[in-house]
């Protein structure tokens, strides 16, 4: 980094960004004061966890990963300019201070240093005078387990590329690599949430590398149909923040014992899963699911320091969860993030068996325990319309109905 903007970027965002100089140069930029760009976009949860990542460059992962889309679970971001394109002088000041306001309250809150860094950097050197208003609401509740990082991060940046209206000025393959590129840069795990998709999606973002560089991907895969009878929801078990947020997690990570067993593990669990996603495998899907969870959970407990996100009401949560999914043998698995929420993936049929989880959870633990359930599916969208189409139709329920 070199004066608060990312320049250790990847040349295939270099190259793009170039092209959006050009286009400036050439007058196709006509950004006034007040002009405005709005997304949605949903959160995501791995199935195959990124945990770690390399210290010296910026979020390139330890490892690759494998997500399904929240597309219930979303941020909605409009971003209004204050200021105007400047043409191009020799002297570059930069001189925005970006805003944030949250969940459509006017109190400005203040704007965390690495969404302000990921601003300027994607204005840096076309649009040195630009300040962005921003505003986001998140429809799920912040206490409800699920992080918003990977959901804000993504339709920030999906509300920009409407902005300049990138829809127009880039092809579809270069739209794709500026969203989700901006985006991991932003939160590592966003990259998998800034994928324009109208259905329900599982992301692979791949750690790859040539001679000149490491770099990742972040792509749809292919999946059998009979996933899209797969629901989500969520148990939560504490809604407090957490007590170590990711990006210092992950700084510990390698310090593990556990960390490069798993690690090497990873690219044979992808290949594994990309089958059975293909073909339907479910128990495939479940069995490297739930391993990787308690994997990922292993390498925190055990780096220095420690990130203990898996307590003891969490893990009673899971044996209870274990027990009656044998018996009853029902479709469903468990996966847990940087937190002690649960989540579950399950077939359409599982739902009655996992009401009476809840009501037997809610004895377990003598309390209630709130659930989300995701009914809503779809990726990343960009534009007013899109953005209003959505805002108001029921993306979430709190009960397993
Ligand atoms: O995107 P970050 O830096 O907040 O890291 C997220 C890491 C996990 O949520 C724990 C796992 C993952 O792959 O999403």
């Amino acid at each position: 980094m070199k004066n608060n903007i990312i320049t250790d970027i990847p040349s295939k965002l270099t190259l793009i960004q170039e092209k959006l100089c050009q286009l400036k140069i050439a007058g196709k930029f006509e950004i006034q004061n007040g002009d405005e760009g709005y997304s949605t976009a949903p959160s995501n949860i791995a199935l195959i966890k990124y945990w770690g990542k390399n210290l010296n460059r910026k979020q390139i992962p330890d490892n690759s990963s494998l997500s399904y889309t929240l597309g219930g679970f979303r941020s909605f971001t409009k971003v209004t300019t204050q200021g105007r394109f400047l043409p191009e002088t020799n002297e570059k000041t930069i001189s925005i201070k970006n805003k944030l306001f949250l969940n459509n309250k006017d109190i400005e809150v203040p704007i965390p240093e690495k969404m302000d860094i990921l601003i300027r950097s994607i204005f840096n050197n076309f649009a040195d005078e630009i300040t962005l208003k921003i505003e986001s609401i998140n429809n799920f509740p912040t206490a409800c387990g699920i992080a918003s990082s990977a959901s804000g991060y993504a339709a920030l940046v999906g509300a920009i590329a409407d902005l300049l209206q990138l829809k127009k000025h880039l092809r579809t393959e270069e739209l794709h690599i500026w969203l989700t590129e901006w985006a991991r840069l932003g939160s590592g795990s966003a990259t998998r949430s800034a994928i324009q998709s109208s259905e329900e999606s599982f992301i692979k973002w791949e750690l790859e590398n040539n001679s000149n560089e490491n770099f990742t991907e972040t792509s749809e895969m292919i999946f059998h149909p009979k996933w899209k009878q797969v629901e989500h929801c969520v148990f939560v078990l504490n809604e407090n923040e957490k007590k170590i947020s990711s990006s210092d997690g992950h700084k510990s990570a390698s310090t593990s014992p556990f960390h490069n067993i798993r690690v090497a593990g990873v690219t044979k669990k992808i290949a594994r899963m990309t089958k059975a996603l293909k073909e339907f495998d479910f128990e495939t899907v479940q069995q490297i699911s739930e391993e990787d969870a308690f994997a990922m959970h292993a390498v925190m407990q055990t780096g220095n320091p420690k990130a203990c996100y898996l307590d003891e009401e969490t893990s009673k949560a899971i044996a209870l969860f274990i027990q009656m999914r044998d018996i009853n043998e029902i479709l469903a698995f468990w996966t847990l993030d940087a937190g002690p929420n649960i989540h579950i993936l399950f077939y359409k049929d599982a739902k009655e068996i996992l009401r009476d989880y809840h009501a037997k959870l809610q004895e377990l633990l003598n309390r209630e325990i709130k659930v989300f359930k995701n009914v809503y599916r779809g990726g990343l969208l960009i534009g007013k319309n899109e953005y209003y189409n959505i805002l108001d139709k029921e993306l979430l329920k709190s009960s397993l109905n």
